[in-house]
Order: structure tokens, then C-alpha cells, then sequence
């Protein structure tokens, strides 16, 4: 029988694939859009890689199968595990208490044992799926106690896990009730990757204060036997695809979209854009209370600014997330009709997802992109904005510094979301600002999506791992 375990194992939440029936009833698979694979796939393909997944519907009954060169391997999850381990424990345990309480999180001992059970289910067919000595990557918060039940059932698999979101600080981490727990499976890791400098620093305090292992910078000392191993846990702040991004922007049909969109809306002086999944972590409401105050002060004319807010559907069956949809509702309805005319409406609001070539010309047609987040692990939609306007060098990014990408964005506006006074000001400012001072603001941001795109990082990542696997010292990284 050939052997057709994979030397390089993903392991993330959902696959990186999209399942639609057609009309006649044959279900179809197609590349999901998003960075994480587009860096990965031609990795994955070179060493005939495995991704384990999710397919996004319950009790799918999937066999493994092969997509453009990557076996897919995917996990079924039932009603209930969806319920407990997916909305639940991930999206209103995790979720919440990792971006700093915004809101409250949920505390359900059935939702852990769910969270238990299925991580067991992921970690399964991942050590089925891996070849010996293969490298496996686990993505992110649902499967944080995958590193651990690797390491225990295959010591020569090398194991890296990257977080996507924010890791909190420890006051605020330390509410979780099994927070112990937790650190012990991300330490099953060699190497963990966070977004920012500061998610690594709560990390390794967390480590500090519930277990008795020592840390030195990045590096933690994990007991194993009779001596040690090093973990690193560091930033690898994630990217885009610039340069796909920047090809699409210059599409000509793209550019023209930009331009129709413009005119649709009435050939406002300014358009505005906030681009989120409609979650609270987003500040969605934050920016739509400083746009309606700035009609309502006079500073903005409607007709002469245009905000257009795309808020795609997300987590529709968490109730946090279904308040949230009809507190924004409200507000934007209520602005519409306070200052709406009959050719002219406020703000734009659009509840789907779009496709990528609309995203970019929403982006180009943008001359403020409000990106206004309470707490998000990095906010790909600020790099992909920058990445959109590389041709023409205009456009003014409006960036809370409370998400990771403005540890690399540093000439974008800075904002406080939570200072509305601030916001509006900043919201003014970015409207007004002159052609010279924008474009050397998004000459600079543009310089560094450049640098660190989606590739840069999954490569960096990956060397960390291989540098592991020889036996390095790992001080050196740290
Ligand atoms: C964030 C998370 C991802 C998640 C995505 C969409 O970006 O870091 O892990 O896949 O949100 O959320 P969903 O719950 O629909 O997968």
C-alpha cells in the first residue's frame, strides 16, 4: 500500500476551500478567498501537502480528496459540536475574552468538553495524516489544545502554531477556568507566532505565572524527560497578497468599476469606506456615531461625503453578534433619515460579503478608508487598502491603534476609537489633507506591505520550524 501521509500538515478551523451544490445537486469545490492559502498553496503543493479542515455545514460525512494539488482532509463536526465547540466555546468564550473583553464572554463547562473533544478529533487526523518527521502547522484560537495532543502521540512530528487574534494580557486571561489548560497545549508547540510584539509578551507572562518553567525573551524552557525544550513564542505579524492585490487594482475593469461606483453614489467630493465582518471587535458603531455627529455638527454636508460600509455577515447564531446587527441597523437607519435626502443617502449599508475584484474597487473608488477597530489581531482589510492604492498613491488610511497593523503602519492617522471627539477630528483631518502629505503617508505604508507580504511571513514561519527540526539554537531567533 503507498504510503500517502504528508510531510507538511495545515490544520486550521475551516478549509481552505468553499462547498457549493450546484443546480444539479452535485457539490463543488472552490479556493476560499484569503491570504493564508494563497501564500501556503504553492508550498503545500511542492511537498504534497494536507490540510485539515471544516467543511462549514454539519455532518458532511466527507472523504479525504484532492484539490489543485493539496489532499484535503476534512472534519466533520455535528450540530451540537457546531453549538458548543464552534459558536460556543470558540466564538463566545475565546473570542471575547481574547480581544479584551469587549464583550462579555461565556464561561459553559459542556462548551470546554466539547472544545476537548473536538481539538482531540482535529489533532487525529492530523497525526493520520503526517508522515514521519513531518511538519505540522495548527492555525489559530479553536484549536489551541491541538499542539500538545500531537507532540504526546508523535515526538518527531515539528509542530508551529500561529495565532490570528490578539492574546490578552494576563489580568484579563486569567478569568478563563482553564486557562492552565490552554498554555499547556499551545506549549506542545516548537514554535507559537502571534501578531504583535505584545501578544508574545502576554504570552510568556501568562506562562510566567502559571507554570513553573522559566522564559529568556522569546524563548520558554518547557520540561521534557529528563532535560528541556525550547518553545519560541514570538511575532510574525501576518500579511496580504500584495502583489496580487496590487494587480488587481490595476485591472482596467476595476478601475472602471471604481469610477461607476463614484458616480452611483452622486459624485460625492469624498467617499469614505469601512470594510468589516459585522463583529463588536470592529468599532463599526464607534465610527458610525462620529460620522453622524460630524453631520449633525455641520462639519460634513451630506451629498459632499459618502460613507459606504460593507458589513458581511458573521456568527449569525452567537446572540452577541445579533444585537450588535440591529444596534448598527438602527443607528444607520436613524442617520439615513435624519440627514438622507431623496438623491442623497448618508451612508451606504451593505450586510454581504463581495468578491475580491469589488473589494478593490471599492478600495480605489475610497479616498478615506475607516478602519476603526476596539481590539483586532491585525486587520488585513488596512494592508489590503494600502496595497490597492500603490498605482495612484492617494487615498488616507484612518487606523486604530488597537489593531496589530498599526505596529506597522505608522503613517497612517492614527486613532483611539473609543475618544469620539478624537476620531471625528482625525475623520476631518483625513478629509481635508493635502495631496503632497497623502501621498507620502501611503508611499511609506506602501514600502512596508511590500516588504512583509503573505509569502514573507508563511516563509518566515516556516524557516523558524526548520531551523527546529536541524537542532539550532533557537536564542538566535528570539
Ligand atoms: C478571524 C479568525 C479566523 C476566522 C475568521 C472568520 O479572522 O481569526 O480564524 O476564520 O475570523 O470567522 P469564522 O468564524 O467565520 O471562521
Amino acid at each position: 500500500m503507498p504510503d500517502d501521509r504528508s510531510h507538511l500538515v495545515v490544520v486550521s478551523n475551516r478549509l481552505p476551500v468553499d462547498r457549493t451544490v450546484g443546480p444539479d445537486g452535485e457539490p463543488t469545490w472552490s479556493q476560499s478567498p484569503g491570504g493564508l492559502v494563497t501564500a501556503l498553496e504553492p508550498v503545500m503543493r511542492s511537498a504534497g501537502g494536507a490540510w485539515v479542515g471544516w467543511g462549514g455545514q454539519p455532518d458532511l460525512g466527507l472523504e479525504p480528496f484532492e484539490h489543485d494539488g493539496i489532499r484535503i482532509i476534512p472534519i466533520d463536526l455535528s450540530e451540537s459540536d457546531i453549538e458548543r465547540y464552534y459558536e460556543g466555546f470558540s466564538n463566545d468564550t475565546l473570542w471575547p475574552l481574547y480581544h479584551d473583553v469587549i464583550a462579555p464572554p461565556s464561561y459553559h463547562r459542556l462548551w470546554w468538553d466539547s472544545y476537548l473533544s473536538v481539538n482531540r478529533r482535529f489533532a487525529d487526523a492530523a497525526i493520520a495524516a503526517a508522515a514521519p518527521d513531518a511538519t505540522v502547522w495548527v492555525q489559530d484560537y479553536q484549536l489551541q489544545l491541538v499542539p500538545r495532543m500531537l507532540r504526546e502521540a508523535r515526538p518527531d512530528l515539528t509542530i508551529g502554531f500561529f495565532n490570528h487574534i490578539p492574546f490578552p494580557a494576563y489580568g484579563i486571561y486569567s478569568q478563563l477556568p482553564w486557562r492552565t489548560q490552554i498554555i499547556e497545549g499551545l506549549l506542545g508547540a516548537d514554535v507559537i507566532g502571534f501578531q504583535r510584539v505584545a501578544d508574545a509578551g502576554n504570552f510568556t507572562r501568562a506562562v510566567r505565572r502559571l507554570l513553573p518553567y522559566s522564559t529568556k525573551g522569546s524563548i520558554v524552557n518547557v520540561p521534557d524527560g529528563d532535560g528541556a525544550r525550547q518553545v519560541l513564542a514570538k511575532a510574525f505579524p501576518i500579511s496580504i497578497d500584495t502583489a496580487g492585490f496590487e494587480e488587481l487594482a490595476q485591472r482596467p475593469e476595476v478601475r472602471a468599476r471604481a469610477e461607476q461606483i463614484r458616480h452611483d453614489l452622486g459624485n460625492p467630493r469624498k467617499i469614505m469606506l469601512g470594510v468589516d465582518r459585522l463583529d463588536y471587535t470592529k468599532g463599526i458603531r464607534h465610527r458610525v456615531k462620529a460620522f453622524g455627529e460630524l453631520l449633525a455638527d455641520g462639519r460634513i454636508e451630506v451629498g459632499d461625503v459618502a460613507l459606504v460600509q460593507v458589513a458581511s455577515p458573521s456568527r449569525e447564531r452567537v446572540e452577541t453578534y445579533r444585537q450588535l446587527r440591529d444596534e448598527v441597523e438602527l443607528t444607520v437607519g436613524r442617520i439615513n433619515g435624519d440627514y438622507g435626502t431623496i438623491s442623497h443617502q448618508p451612508i451606504s449599508y451593505l450586510h454581504h460579503g463581495f468578491p475580491r475584484e469589488e473589494m478593490a474597487a471599492l478600495y480605489l473608488a475610497a479616498d478615506v478608508m475607516l478602519v476603526t477597530a476596539l481590539r483586532d489581531g491585525m486587520n488585513l482589510v488596512a494592508k489590503e487598502y494600502v496595497a490597492a492604492r500603490s498605482g495612484d498613491l492617494d487615498g488616507v488610511l484612518v487606523l486604530s491603534e488597537f489593531a496589530g497593523a498599526a505596529d506597522e503602519l505608522r503613517t497612517a492617522v492614527l486613532i483611539n476609537p473609543h475618544d469620539i471627539a478624537g476620531l471625528k477630528d482625525a475623520i476631518r483631518g483625513a478629509l481635508d489633507m493635502p495631496r503632497e502629505e497623502r501621498r507620502r503617508r501611503m508611499r511609506a505604508m506602501r514600502k512596508r506591505v511590500r516588504e512583509n507580504d503573505v509569502e514573507h511571513w508563511s516563509a518566515t514561519f516556516l524557516d523558524a520550524l526548520r531551523r527546529v527540526r536541524r537542532g539550532d539554537d533557537l536564542s538566535a531567533l528570539s
